[in-house]
Formats: C-alpha cells, structure tokens, sequence
C-alpha cells in the first residue's frame, strides 16, 4: 500500500510540477528535481560492492535458522513421523524471544555510510540544483518570476525529490512482500488430503497398554501422489498380531518401504483398509497414534542441531537419557572423540555472507574464512548410528508400541550391524516389530513371519522353513546371498 501511496504521490507532484505556470513545458526541471535519487541509486557506494564478510555468531539467529531448514520438505517424513512440529515451533518462539532487538539496522547503516567525498559533493550539489535552476531563469526573465513562486517550485521539487528517493529504495522491497504474498495465498489452493481422527491411541476401543499394535492390511493398494498410473503396492493383505517380529523381504522396488509408510501412517492407501488394533486407522488422532510408534528409516537425515539434540529429538533435555539412547545406539564411542561431543554441529547453517571476496587465497578475508569451523564430516555408518540413537530415545522416553525398521543397516560394519539389531530385539520386550531388510541370516531366522515382496504385490508370507520349503521368490532370494557364502569360502 505504501509503495502505491508514494507511486501515486509522485505521479502527482511530477504533473503538478510539469503544469505550473512557471515551468509548464520545461522537461528539465523535473529531471534536475530528481537528479540526486538517481545519481545515488546508479553510484552510491553501497554495501554489495564492497568486499565484505559478515559471520553470523549468534547462537539464537543460527539456531532459528536450523529450525526453520527443519520444515522444509527435506525433513518432511522424519517431522511427521517423530511428532516434531510443535516442538519446533516452541524452540523457534524461545530463540526469537532470547534474540529480541540485538539485530538493528545501524550495522547496515555503518557499511553503507562509505561514499568518496566528491560522490558526496556531487549529491550535495544535486540537491540544491533545482533552485539553482529557478534562479538563473529568474534572472533570465525577472517578469515571470517572483520570490512566490520560485519558493513554490523549490518546494514542489523538493516533494518530488524525495517521493522519487523513497520509490527507488522501495522497489525491490515491494517485488519481495509481492511474492511472499502470493506464495501465502497459494497455500488456500492446496488439497488438504490427510484427515485427522478424534479418538486417542490406545483408547477404549482399542487394547490396553503395554503390548504391540496390532496391524492389519485390507486390500491395500497405493500410488504416490506423483505417479498416479503406477501402483507400488498392489492389493495388499496382510494381518500383524501384537507383539509379532515381521521382516520384510524382496528386490529394489517392490514395495517395502512403501508398505511401512502405509503402517506408520505417513500416506494414506488410495483404495483399501489398514486396521490398527482392530479399528480403522483414521479414526485416531495421529499424534497420540505417532507417539505409540517409533521409525528406523533408511534415508537418514541428521537435523543440522547439535548431536545431543539429533538424539534427543528437540523434545527432552535429559543427559543420561540421551547418553544411554547413544550408547545403544553404538554412537557414543565416536562422540567422545569429537572435540565439542554431543554439542557438535554437525552440519551448522548460515554461518557466513562473504561478498566479492577474491579467491586469491592468501586475501586476508580469504585467511579468516579458512579458519572458521568447518562442516563436521563422520561416516555414513557413524550417521546411521546416530540416528539408530533416536529411536532408543524414544524407548527410553515413552510408551512404544510398534517399531518399524527400514534396512538401517546398509552403511554399518558387521559388528555395528549386529549389535543394532541385538539392542534392538532386547528392547523389543512385547512391542510389535517390523524391519525391512535385504541381509537373510540376522534375522530371518527369528522372525515370527517374513513377508515377501515382488513388483508392489504380496508373493509369499510365512516361516523362513515354510518359506524355504515353498522353493519361490524367497528361497531365490536366500540362496542367492547363501550361494555368495558358499563361493567366497571355497575360493578361500
Ligand atoms: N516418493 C515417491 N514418489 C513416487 N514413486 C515412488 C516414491 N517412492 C517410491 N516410489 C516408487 O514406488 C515403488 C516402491 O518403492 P519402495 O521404496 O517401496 O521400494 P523398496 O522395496 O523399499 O525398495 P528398496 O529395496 O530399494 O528400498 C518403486 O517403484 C518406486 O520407484
Ligand atoms: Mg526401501
């Protein structure tokens, strides 16, 4: 509103100017009116041009701008799935409250203020120019000028001067709040899909606490949002007692991950039924339904926080707890060799600005750059411990009720694998676990069913003796990596 008010200002004193008696016709006078915003908007010395580094060193800022990464669709299904959402905001509130007026605008001010003297000069005198102007065309023709009216035009170009300043600084503010506002009423045009349930998990209706979930897949079928005509789960029915140790099996693709998706509710079948506890799975409320599940998947994400809030989920603030959901997790061992241990930041955001620094780098703010702290690398498996470190939290935290594992375990050594798992299966005391895998032998062999997949569809379900028995897509599976096995140690 602002920038059209002073739009239409100046339109209306550029006319006013244009049709007074005394300058009607003369196209130079408003030109010189407005020559010093444009002399300052084409040569001002402002701060782009400079060379310049801004490091960021409050920890509330830096801490703001984690958190906001932490909503974008990136982290979207660990949010959901982890209950997250309110906790970021409450952190998000805490951190602006802590920050309150420490950014003002006398930094910009001071960078800004580093114009050469003649520059300023040659404003100074730009400014004065359109009474300049009046007065040579007073003494040129004293009959059509009085004091009056040069008076009034010097006033009038003043106006327009600084309505024309006031534009040029505006425009790129006024094309930003543009597009965020289109990008605010483009949220009315989206599809809400997901419809949240009211009874609570686990309520009357469903059992008592203190065993597993009960699961169960109706002629589930399912396509992503994106790929309407192709189905990654094809009329699937499967049913999971509480307490059960599932372990799906089957080739890239076929439809694991997309099947524990459906489970921990993160999407919706397209067509079909998913009962949990014997009563349809939308009709709870998907947070208290949230808080009875905890989630291992296989595309970890570390939150770019600090390590003890990776593990902690943002939601507790408890060090023993957190040091023994790192313990069993296996990551402890690596986090005490890190200089900062669990305050490490991984992957810290926003930490510098640098502008028009040359890449020479004996540059003196080349050198400063060069020794601020740098992106933490650990390994790929150092990651998935950490992340197996969550969902001990979770353990350790509350309530759970369904474990659902997607193949944790493909960056981990052999001894971290078997120690996950080992950790795993010994918290597993009654809750219902499912674990996606590719590696038969850990645990095939213990699992109370093993559900095969293939090309989205349901092949086999049952014992890895009846399984092996049947001689299908499992067996062929299994003899693959028991055939693997059987080379190495002959050629050994
Ligand atoms: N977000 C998505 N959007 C569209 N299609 C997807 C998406 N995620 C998976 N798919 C497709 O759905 C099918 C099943 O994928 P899914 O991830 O469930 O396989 P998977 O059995 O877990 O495979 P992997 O062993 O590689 O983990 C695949 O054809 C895949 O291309
Ligand atoms: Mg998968």
């Amino acid at each position: 509103m602002s920038f059209v008010g002073e739009s239409l200002t100046s339109a209306s004193q550029l006319v006013f100017v244009l049709q007074s008696p005394h300058s009607a016709g003369d196209f130079l006078f408003p030109i010189i009116s407005i020559s010093q915003p444009l002399l300052y908007t084409c040569f001002d010395e402002n701060v782009w041009s400079k060379v310049l580094l801004a490091i960021v060193n409050n920890r509330d800022h830096r801490r703001m701008e984690a958190l906001s990464e932490l909503t974008g669709e990136g982290y979207r299904e660990e949010i959901i799935a982890g209950n997250l959402g309110d906790h970021i905001l409450a952190e998000y509130k805490v951190s602006q409250e802590n920050l309150g007026d420490t950014c003002t605008d006398d930094f910009w001010d001071q960078v800004q203020r580093g114009n050469t003297p003649i520059f300023d000069i040659f404003c100074a005198l730009a400014r004065d120019l359109p009474l300049a102007y009046c007065a040579i065309k007073a003494i040129k023709s004293p009959s059509k000028y009085s004091i009056a009216s040069v008076a009034v035009l010097q006033q009038s170009s003043t106006a327009l001067r600084n309505s024309f300043n006031s534009i040029l600084n505006n425009v790129a503010t006024f094309q930003r709040h543009v597009n965020i506002l289109k990008e605010l009423y483009s949220v009315f045009d989206r599809k809400i899909e997901f419809c949240d349930g009211d009874i609570s998990y686990p309520g009357e209706e469903s059992r008592p606490t203190g065993r597993g979930m009960g699961l169960e897949l109706q002629n589930v079928t399912f396509s992503y949002p994106g790929s309407k005509t192709k189905t990654a789960l094809n009329n699937v029915s499967l049913s999971i007692k509480p307490g059960q140790l599932v372990v799906i099996v089957g080739a890239n693709g076929s439809g694991k991950s997309t099947m524990v998706k459906l489970m921990t509710r993160l999407y919706e079948p397209s067509s079909g039924t998913l009962l949990i506890d014997n009563v349809a799975a939308e009709r709870y409320r998907s947070s208290s339904l949230r808080r009875a599940m905890a989630t291992l998947t296989q595309d970890h994400k570390i939150y770019p926080l600090s390590i003890y809030e990776n593990i902690s989920l943002i939601t507790a603030d408890d060090p023993a707890l957190v040091t023994k959901a790192a313990k069993q997790g296996g990551a402890l061992k690596f986090i005490e060799r890190l200089t900062d241990g669990m305050d490490t930041i991984l992957e810290p955001r926003s930490r510098t600005f640098n502008v028009n620094i040359p890449s020479d780098p004996a540059h003196p703010l080349q050198k400063q750059i060069d020794s601020l702290p740098k992106k933490i690398d650990i390994s790929g498996g150092e990651k998935q411990r950490l992340v197996a470190a969550r969902i001990f939290m979770r353990f350790n935290m509350e309530e759970v009720n369904f474990v659902a594992v997607d193949e944790p375990s493909s960056a981990l050594d052999a001894e971290g694998e078997s120690q996950l798992f080992n950790q795993l299966i010994a918290e597993r005391s009654g809750k219902t676990m499912v674990f996606v895998t590719h590696r038969f032998g850990h645990l095939t062999q213990h699992a109370d069913m093993i559900v095969c997949m293939k090309d989205g569809a349901l092949v086999e379900c049952g014992s890895h003796k009846d399984l092996l028995k049947l001689d299908g897509e499992y067996a062929k599976l299994y003899n693959i990596q028991a055939g693997a096995f059987a080379v190495n140690e002959f050629s050994e």
